[in-house]
């Protein structure tokens, strides 16, 4: 079996759980399938053991998208970056390119540099970083190691692009596991409009109360949570929010399943 457990997830991602998700895997139960519904940069994903089967799935095309090309198409991605810079000039250039006119490697390529040149890795309306303090997050000469690594772990991930509660209803059997990371709430359209709102969070409990597998959802600790997800355990746990140096505080977040965490 490879062990997965030290792997970092190649990009950051709003609400992404680097920080939290070591506390995340000791509580997992055992399991067969393995399936995250909200996968986001997978941060729970790459720390995990590896399962006999596991999907990942999220609504953003992009993000699913540079996944399945670390999978299928390593080299060709890497060969990407060859003779690029780190460049404001460069930036621009991407983001006046629409995702729509390019091959699915370009397009891949696109969105991990955005990702890795934004301030804050912000999802919606990046800005080129500058930092007087570090050096810029995407490094050139580490891109193969890091795609490779990746690559390792996701080599035989099924990966999706639906939304949730499809994914959940398909994958749903006694022996999955579903890490749930949803938008916080109040955060509901930090992803893009349309996608999830507060509604999502009254259906996402009522699904979760019918499946026949278990579950470990996080959320940040708020009256609604608490009374939306009222019929399942709570474990209370502390974290920091991952991006934005501005939002480095301690924040309350509960971790929620249908079984008594280890
Ligand atoms: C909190 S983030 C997940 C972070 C992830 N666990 C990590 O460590 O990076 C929530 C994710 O849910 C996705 N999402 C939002 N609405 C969705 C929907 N209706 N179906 C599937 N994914 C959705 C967003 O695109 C976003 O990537």
């Amino acid at each position: 079996m490879f062990f997965q457990g030290k792997q970092k997830s190649p990009i950051a991602w709003l609400g992404g759980k680097s920080r939290l998700a070591t506390e995340i895997v000791q509580r997992m139960p055992e399991h067969h399938t393995y399936c995250e519904p909200f996968c986001g940069a997978a941060w729970v994903f790459f720390r995990k053991q590896e399962s006999r089967v596991e999907i990942l799935n999220d609504i953003n095309r992009d993000l699913v998208n540079l996944f399945r090309c670390i999978k299928h198409h390593l080299p060709a991605l890497v060969d990407q970056f060859k003779w690029m810079l780190v460049a404001r000039e460069q930036f621009d250039v991407f983001m006046a390119t629409p995702a729509e006119t390019l091959t699915d490697i370009q397009r891949a390529a696109r969105f991990y540099y955005l990702n890795k040149t934004a301030f804050g890795a912000k999802v919606k309306s990046p800005t080129f970083g500058v930092a007087a303090s570090q050096p810029p997050r995407l490094n050139l000469l580490r891109i193969e190691e890091d795609f490779s690594a990746a690559h390792l772990s996701l080599h035989r991930v099924q990966i999706e692009n639906r939304p949730y509660a499809q994914v959940i209803d398909r994958i749903d059997r006694p022996d999955t596991l579903f890490y749930i990371d949803p938008p916080y709430w109040d955060c509901e359209s930090d992803y893009g409009t349309g996608i999830f709102s507060k509604t999502d969070f009254i259906a996402l409990a009522a699904q979760l109360a019918d499946i026949k597998g278990k579950f470990i959802l996080s959320l940040n600790d708020t009256l609604g949570v608490r009374e939306v997800f009222s019929a399942f355990q709570f474990t209370e746990v502390r974290t920091r929010y991952s991006i934005s140096a501005a939002a480095k505080r301690e924040v309350g977040e509960v971790l929620i399943s249908n079984f008594t965490p280890a």
